[in-house]
Protein backbone atom coordinates (compact mmCIF):
# COMPACT_ATOMS: atom_id res chain seq x y z
CA UNK A 1 0.00 0.00 0.00
CA UNK A 2 1.09 3.46 -1.13
CA UNK A 3 -0.02 6.41 1.66
CA UNK A 4 0.89 9.89 0.20
CA UNK A 5 0.72 12.69 3.11
CA UNK A 6 -1.69 14.27 0.86
CA UNK A 7 -3.33 13.29 -2.36
CA UNK A 8 -6.11 15.61 -3.80
CA UNK A 9 -6.60 13.90 -6.97
CA UNK A 10 -10.27 12.60 -6.18
CA UNK A 11 -11.28 15.92 -4.90
CA UNK A 12 -10.35 16.97 -8.48
CA UNK A 13 -11.86 14.43 -10.35
CA UNK A 14 -15.29 15.02 -8.64
CA UNK A 15 -15.06 19.10 -10.06
CA UNK A 16 -13.32 18.36 -12.47
CA UNK A 17 -16.50 19.13 -14.84
CA UNK A 18 -17.70 21.90 -12.77
CA UNK A 19 -13.79 23.48 -12.85
CA UNK A 20 -12.98 23.16 -16.32
CA UNK A 21 -16.18 25.52 -16.88
CA UNK A 22 -15.27 28.00 -14.29
CA UNK A 23 -12.10 28.02 -16.38
CA UNK A 24 -13.20 28.22 -20.02
CA UNK A 25 -15.34 30.99 -18.31
CA UNK A 26 -12.37 33.24 -17.60
CA UNK A 27 -10.21 32.07 -20.44
CA UNK A 28 -13.87 33.10 -23.06
CA UNK A 29 -14.04 36.66 -20.93
CA UNK A 30 -10.14 36.67 -21.39
CA UNK A 31 -10.61 38.79 -18.38
CA UNK A 32 -8.07 37.93 -16.22
CA UNK A 33 -6.96 40.67 -13.67
CA UNK A 34 -9.46 41.15 -11.01
CA UNK A 35 -12.92 41.36 -12.44
CA UNK A 36 -15.90 39.61 -11.78
CA UNK A 37 -14.91 36.27 -10.71
CA UNK A 38 -12.64 37.92 -7.70
CA UNK A 39 -15.33 40.16 -6.94
CA UNK A 40 -17.86 37.09 -6.48
CA UNK A 41 -15.53 34.88 -4.87
CA UNK A 42 -14.19 38.15 -2.35
CA UNK A 43 -18.04 38.62 -1.73
CA UNK A 44 -19.15 34.86 -1.04
CA UNK A 45 -16.03 34.39 1.51
CA UNK A 46 -17.18 37.07 3.29
CA UNK A 47 -20.65 36.08 3.27
CA UNK A 48 -18.84 32.60 4.21
CA UNK A 49 -16.68 34.27 6.98
CA UNK A 50 -19.83 36.56 8.53
CA UNK A 51 -21.88 39.45 8.74
CA UNK A 52 -19.26 42.15 9.33
CA UNK A 53 -15.86 40.83 7.38
CA UNK A 54 -14.68 42.63 4.05
CA UNK A 55 -12.60 40.05 2.38
CA UNK A 56 -9.97 41.27 0.29
CA UNK A 57 -8.00 39.07 -2.53
CA UNK A 58 -4.24 38.56 -2.88
CA UNK A 59 -1.90 36.77 -4.45
CA UNK A 60 -0.74 34.50 -1.42
CA UNK A 61 -0.88 34.10 2.25
CA UNK A 62 2.59 35.65 2.71
CA UNK A 63 1.21 38.97 1.19
CA UNK A 64 -1.67 39.05 3.09
CA UNK A 65 0.55 38.75 5.98
CA UNK A 66 2.51 41.96 4.32
CA UNK A 67 -0.19 43.64 2.98
CA UNK A 68 -2.13 43.37 6.61
CA UNK A 69 1.15 45.15 8.12
CA UNK A 70 1.67 48.17 5.45
CA UNK A 71 -2.54 48.84 6.15
CA UNK A 72 -1.36 49.20 9.94
CA UNK A 73 1.04 51.53 9.15
CA UNK A 74 3.51 49.21 11.45
CA UNK A 75 7.41 50.05 10.86
CA UNK A 76 10.47 51.19 12.47
CA UNK A 77 10.12 50.90 15.52
CA UNK A 78 7.45 48.81 16.75
CA UNK A 79 7.18 45.36 17.68
CA UNK A 80 5.17 42.68 16.84
CA UNK A 81 4.53 39.38 18.94
CA UNK A 82 5.29 36.30 16.81
CA UNK A 83 4.77 32.91 17.92
CA UNK A 84 8.41 31.07 16.82
CA UNK A 85 6.80 27.65 15.86
CA UNK A 86 5.16 29.01 12.64
CA UNK A 87 5.76 29.25 9.05
CA UNK A 88 8.53 31.53 7.93
CA UNK A 89 6.21 34.05 6.78
CA UNK A 90 4.60 34.95 9.63
CA UNK A 91 7.41 36.54 11.08
CA UNK A 92 9.55 37.76 7.47
CA UNK A 93 6.42 40.36 6.88
CA UNK A 94 7.28 42.10 10.46
CA UNK A 95 11.10 41.88 8.91
CA UNK A 96 10.01 43.07 5.72
CA UNK A 97 8.23 46.68 6.94
CA UNK A 98 11.55 47.45 9.36
CA UNK A 99 9.07 46.32 12.45
CA UNK A 100 10.86 43.92 14.74
CA UNK A 101 9.48 40.62 15.73
CA UNK A 102 9.48 39.58 18.95
CA UNK A 103 9.20 36.19 19.80
CA UNK A 104 6.95 33.98 21.62
CA UNK A 105 6.57 30.42 22.75
CA UNK A 106 4.10 27.65 21.81
CA UNK A 107 1.76 25.26 24.49
CA UNK A 108 2.62 22.07 24.15
CA UNK A 109 -0.39 20.25 23.14
CA UNK A 110 -1.45 22.79 20.06
CA UNK A 111 2.07 24.06 19.50
CA UNK A 112 -0.34 27.41 19.20
CA UNK A 113 0.56 30.29 20.80
CA UNK A 114 1.26 30.96 24.67
CA UNK A 115 -0.78 33.76 25.77
CA UNK A 116 1.40 34.13 29.44
CA UNK A 117 4.27 34.12 27.24
CA UNK A 118 2.89 36.71 25.38
CA UNK A 119 1.71 38.75 28.06
CA UNK A 120 5.37 38.55 29.60
CA UNK A 121 6.35 40.08 25.83
CA UNK A 122 4.53 42.92 25.93
CA UNK A 123 5.81 46.52 25.78
CA UNK A 124 4.83 50.15 24.66
CA UNK A 125 6.19 49.24 21.60
CA UNK A 126 3.56 46.09 20.92
CA UNK A 127 1.90 47.70 18.21
CA UNK A 128 0.51 43.83 16.81
CA UNK A 129 0.21 40.26 17.75
CA UNK A 130 0.21 37.83 15.23
CA UNK A 131 -1.61 34.47 16.84
CA UNK A 132 -1.44 31.48 14.25
CA UNK A 133 -4.39 29.15 14.07
CA UNK A 134 -1.30 26.07 13.68
CA UNK A 135 -2.61 22.71 11.95
CA UNK A 136 -6.19 24.26 11.52
CA UNK A 137 -6.86 24.56 15.06
CA UNK A 138 -7.68 28.28 16.92
CA UNK A 139 -5.27 29.61 18.89
CA UNK A 140 -6.74 30.74 22.31
CA UNK A 141 -7.72 34.47 20.75
CA UNK A 142 -9.77 34.95 24.00
CA UNK A 143 -6.45 34.77 25.99
CA UNK A 144 -4.93 37.28 24.08
CA UNK A 145 -4.52 41.59 25.90
CA UNK A 146 -6.39 44.14 24.85
CA UNK A 147 -4.80 47.24 22.74
CA UNK A 148 -2.88 45.72 20.27
CA UNK A 149 -4.14 45.28 16.33
CA UNK A 150 -4.78 41.46 16.52
CA UNK A 151 -4.03 39.69 13.34
CA UNK A 152 -4.93 36.57 12.41
CA UNK A 153 -3.05 33.86 10.92
CA UNK A 154 -5.70 32.07 9.17
CA UNK A 155 -3.71 30.33 6.84
CA UNK A 156 -3.88 26.54 7.61
CA UNK A 157 -7.43 27.63 9.17
CA UNK A 158 -10.32 28.19 7.17
CA UNK A 159 -13.35 26.92 8.50
CA UNK A 160 -12.33 26.17 11.97
CA UNK A 161 -14.19 28.21 14.63
CA UNK A 162 -13.22 29.62 18.16
CA UNK A 163 -16.52 30.00 19.88
CA UNK A 164 -18.23 29.59 16.65
CA UNK A 165 -16.74 32.83 15.09
CA UNK A 166 -14.85 31.27 11.99
CA UNK A 167 -11.31 31.78 11.87
CA UNK A 168 -10.08 34.85 10.15
CA UNK A 169 -13.61 36.54 11.16
CA UNK A 170 -12.43 37.32 14.78
CA UNK A 171 -9.66 40.23 15.11
CA UNK A 172 -9.49 43.22 13.32
CA UNK A 173 -7.27 41.31 10.63
CA UNK A 174 -6.83 37.61 9.36
CA UNK A 175 -4.82 36.10 6.81
CA UNK A 176 -5.44 33.38 4.92
CA UNK A 177 -4.11 31.38 1.88
CA UNK A 178 -5.26 29.46 -1.17
CA UNK A 179 -1.87 27.20 -1.32
CA UNK A 180 -2.85 23.85 -3.03
CA UNK A 181 -2.88 22.01 0.31
CA UNK A 182 -4.67 24.43 2.47
CA UNK A 183 -8.29 23.50 3.38
CA UNK A 184 -9.34 25.79 0.64
CA UNK A 185 -6.57 24.97 -1.85
CA UNK A 186 -6.74 26.78 -5.14
CA UNK A 187 -4.66 25.74 -8.18
CA UNK A 188 -1.58 27.62 -7.75
CA UNK A 189 -0.77 30.50 -5.42
CA UNK A 190 -3.54 33.33 -3.76
CA UNK A 191 -4.48 34.40 -0.29
CA UNK A 192 -6.89 37.13 1.15
CA UNK A 193 -6.77 39.31 4.01
CA UNK A 194 -9.82 39.89 6.24
CA UNK A 195 -10.97 43.06 7.91
CA UNK A 196 -13.56 44.28 10.00
CA UNK A 197 -13.37 48.03 9.04
CA UNK A 198 -14.70 49.45 5.70
CA UNK A 199 -12.05 52.12 5.66
CA UNK A 200 -9.45 49.78 6.23
CA UNK A 201 -10.61 46.96 3.76
CA UNK A 202 -10.92 50.58 0.44
CA UNK A 203 -6.97 50.66 2.18
CA UNK A 204 -6.25 47.19 1.55
CA UNK A 205 -8.28 47.07 -1.95
CA UNK A 206 -5.51 50.01 -3.03
CA UNK A 207 -2.24 48.80 -1.36
CA UNK A 208 -2.21 45.58 -3.21
CA UNK A 209 -2.84 47.46 -6.43
CA UNK A 210 0.56 49.22 -6.10
CA UNK A 211 -1.34 52.29 -4.11
CA UNK A 212 -3.58 53.03 -6.54
CA UNK A 213 -7.40 52.10 -6.07
CA UNK A 214 -8.12 54.18 -9.35
CA UNK A 215 -5.57 53.30 -11.83
CA UNK A 216 -2.59 55.53 -12.04
CA UNK A 217 -3.16 57.32 -9.43
CA UNK A 218 -0.52 56.11 -6.35
CA UNK A 219 -2.19 57.20 -2.67
CA UNK A 220 1.03 55.31 -1.67
CA UNK A 221 3.29 53.00 -2.39
CA UNK A 222 1.58 48.89 -2.32
CA UNK A 223 2.70 45.89 -3.90
CA UNK A 224 1.68 44.31 -6.90
CA UNK A 225 -0.65 41.41 -5.30
CA UNK A 226 -3.76 40.76 -6.94
CA UNK A 227 -5.50 37.58 -6.61
CA UNK A 228 -5.96 36.02 -10.23
CA UNK A 229 -8.91 35.61 -11.90
CA UNK A 230 -8.48 32.10 -12.92
CA UNK A 231 -7.95 30.89 -9.59
CA UNK A 232 -11.14 33.28 -8.19
CA UNK A 233 -13.19 30.98 -10.32
CA UNK A 234 -11.38 27.74 -9.46
CA UNK A 235 -11.49 28.85 -5.46
CA UNK A 236 -15.47 29.54 -6.34
CA UNK A 237 -16.44 26.51 -6.92
CA UNK A 238 -14.34 24.54 -4.63
CA UNK A 239 -15.87 26.59 -1.97
CA UNK A 240 -19.05 25.02 -2.20
CA UNK A 241 -17.47 21.26 -0.88
CA UNK A 242 -15.42 23.07 1.87
CA UNK A 243 -17.28 21.81 4.21
CA UNK A 244 -17.65 18.76 3.20
CA UNK A 245 -13.61 18.06 3.36
CA UNK A 246 -13.15 19.53 6.25
CA UNK A 247 -15.59 16.97 7.42
CA UNK A 248 -13.96 13.99 6.38
CA UNK A 249 -10.83 15.20 7.99
CA UNK A 250 -12.23 15.50 11.09
CA UNK A 251 -13.66 11.96 10.10
CA UNK A 252 -10.35 11.32 9.81
CA UNK A 253 -9.05 11.88 12.66
CA UNK A 254 -11.81 11.02 14.92
CA UNK A 255 -10.83 7.24 13.10
CA UNK A 256 -7.11 7.61 13.74
CA UNK A 257 -7.82 8.28 17.41
CA UNK A 258 -9.72 4.48 17.50
CA UNK A 259 -6.82 2.97 15.94
CA UNK A 260 -4.12 4.81 18.30
CA UNK A 261 -6.62 3.81 21.72
CA UNK A 262 -5.99 0.08 20.01
CA UNK A 263 -2.42 0.18 18.97
CA UNK A 264 -1.64 1.13 22.81
CA UNK A 265 1.51 3.28 22.36
CA UNK A 266 0.33 6.07 23.88
CA UNK A 267 3.61 6.18 26.01
CA UNK A 268 5.62 7.09 22.76
CA UNK A 269 3.26 8.88 20.57
CA UNK A 270 0.94 12.25 21.88
CA UNK A 271 -1.97 13.03 19.66
CA UNK A 272 -2.97 16.22 18.70
CA UNK A 273 -5.65 17.47 21.32
CA UNK A 274 -9.42 17.40 20.61
CA UNK A 275 -12.28 19.80 20.44
CA UNK A 276 -12.59 21.11 23.37
CA UNK A 277 -14.32 24.51 25.05
CA UNK A 278 -14.75 27.10 21.98
CA UNK A 279 -11.91 25.41 19.63
CA UNK A 280 -13.03 23.13 16.68
CA UNK A 281 -10.55 21.54 14.79
CA UNK A 282 -10.29 21.55 10.86
CA UNK A 283 -7.26 19.18 11.29
CA UNK A 284 -5.48 20.57 8.07
CA UNK A 285 -2.60 18.71 9.60
CA UNK A 286 -3.12 15.74 11.86
CA UNK A 287 0.19 16.32 13.81
CA UNK A 288 1.98 13.84 16.40
CA UNK A 289 4.32 14.62 18.76
CA UNK A 290 6.41 11.29 18.81
CA UNK A 291 9.55 9.68 20.33
CA UNK A 292 12.54 8.53 18.18
CA UNK A 293 10.56 10.83 15.49
CA UNK A 294 13.55 10.82 12.70
CA UNK A 295 13.65 6.91 12.75
CA UNK A 296 9.74 6.48 13.14
CA UNK A 297 9.79 9.10 10.12
CA UNK A 298 12.48 6.90 7.86
CA UNK A 299 10.11 3.45 8.98
CA UNK A 300 6.84 5.31 7.65
CA UNK A 301 9.17 6.32 4.44
CA UNK A 302 10.06 2.75 3.68
CA UNK A 303 6.68 1.55 3.96
CA UNK A 304 5.85 4.04 1.24
CA UNK A 305 4.05 6.72 4.65
CA UNK A 306 4.38 9.97 3.54
CA UNK A 307 4.95 12.27 6.37
CA UNK A 308 6.03 16.26 7.07
CA UNK A 309 7.86 17.93 9.75
CA UNK A 310 6.13 21.11 10.56
CA UNK A 311 8.98 22.33 11.38
CA UNK A 312 12.18 21.21 11.86
CA UNK A 313 13.46 25.03 13.06
CA UNK A 314 11.93 27.66 14.93
CA UNK A 315 11.59 31.10 13.21
CA UNK A 316 13.45 32.67 16.36
CA UNK A 317 16.74 30.16 15.32
CA UNK A 318 16.82 31.14 11.38
CA UNK A 319 19.72 32.20 9.92
CA UNK A 320 18.31 35.79 8.54
CA UNK A 321 16.92 36.67 12.19
CA UNK A 322 20.09 35.99 14.23
CA UNK A 323 20.83 39.69 14.25
CA UNK A 324 17.56 40.01 16.82
CA UNK A 325 19.90 37.89 19.63
CA UNK A 326 17.69 35.01 20.52
CA UNK A 327 19.42 31.87 21.70
CA UNK A 328 18.80 28.18 21.58
CA UNK A 329 16.56 27.49 24.91
CA UNK A 330 14.74 31.02 24.85
CA UNK A 331 11.63 29.33 23.01
CA UNK A 332 11.57 25.35 24.41
CA UNK A 333 8.65 24.17 23.80
CA UNK A 334 8.72 25.54 20.17
CA UNK A 335 12.17 23.86 20.30
CA UNK A 336 11.22 20.59 21.91
CA UNK A 337 8.59 20.10 19.29
CA UNK A 338 10.79 21.04 15.99
CA UNK A 339 12.54 17.62 17.73
CA UNK A 340 9.30 15.45 18.13
CA UNK A 341 6.46 16.88 15.30
CA UNK A 342 5.37 14.29 13.11
CA UNK A 343 2.36 15.27 10.47
CA UNK A 344 0.98 12.17 9.23
CA UNK A 345 -1.45 11.69 6.16
CA UNK A 346 -5.05 13.21 7.18
CA UNK A 347 -6.24 14.08 3.38
CA UNK A 348 -10.25 14.06 2.99
CA UNK A 349 -10.66 10.97 0.50
CA UNK A 350 -8.32 8.68 2.45
CA UNK A 351 -9.70 5.33 3.18
CA UNK A 352 -9.51 3.72 6.33
CA UNK A 353 -7.50 0.85 5.18
CA UNK A 354 -5.08 3.53 4.20
CA UNK A 355 -5.25 4.92 8.00
CA UNK A 356 -5.30 1.29 9.64
CA UNK A 357 -1.72 0.86 7.45
CA UNK A 358 -0.07 4.07 9.23
CA UNK A 359 -1.03 3.25 12.31
CA UNK A 360 -0.08 -0.41 12.28
CA UNK A 361 3.44 0.83 10.91
CA UNK A 362 3.79 3.42 13.52
CA UNK A 363 2.91 0.51 15.97
CA UNK A 364 5.43 -1.48 14.69
CA UNK A 365 8.29 0.63 15.13
CA UNK A 366 7.74 1.20 18.32
CA UNK A 367 7.47 -2.60 19.23
CA UNK A 368 10.71 -3.50 17.64
CA UNK A 369 12.36 -1.41 19.86
C1 LIG B 1 0.90 29.66 9.12
C2 LIG B 1 1.14 30.15 7.72
N1 LIG B 1 1.26 31.46 7.50
C3 LIG B 1 1.44 31.94 6.27
C4 LIG B 1 1.54 31.11 5.17
C5 LIG B 1 1.84 31.69 3.84
O1 LIG B 1 0.92 31.38 2.86
P1 LIG B 1 1.35 31.29 1.32
O2 LIG B 1 2.09 30.01 1.12
O3 LIG B 1 0.05 31.33 0.58
O4 LIG B 1 2.19 32.47 1.01
C6 LIG B 1 1.41 29.73 5.36
C7 LIG B 1 1.43 28.79 4.22
O5 LIG B 1 2.32 28.17 3.82
C8 LIG B 1 1.23 29.22 6.67
O6 LIG B 1 1.13 27.91 6.90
Amino acid sequence: MRVPLLDLRGQYAAQRDAIGEAIDGVLDSQHFIMGPEVAAFESEMAEFLGDDVHAIGCASGSDALLLAMMALDIGPGDEVIVPVYSFFATASCVTRVGATPVWVDVEPDTGNIDTDDVARKLSPRTKAIIPVHLFGRSANLAGLPDGPVIIEDAAQSLGATFAGVQSAAWAQLGCLSFFPSKNLGGFGDGGMVTCKDPAMARRLDGLRRHGAPVKYAHDEVGLNSRLDALQAAILRVRLRAVAGWIEARRANAQQYRALFADAQIAEHVALPPEDDGPYWHTYNQFNLRARDRDALRSHLAARDIGTAIYYPRPLHLQKCFAHLGAKPGDCPVAEAMCQDALAIPVFPGMTVDQQEYVVDAIRSFYLAQ
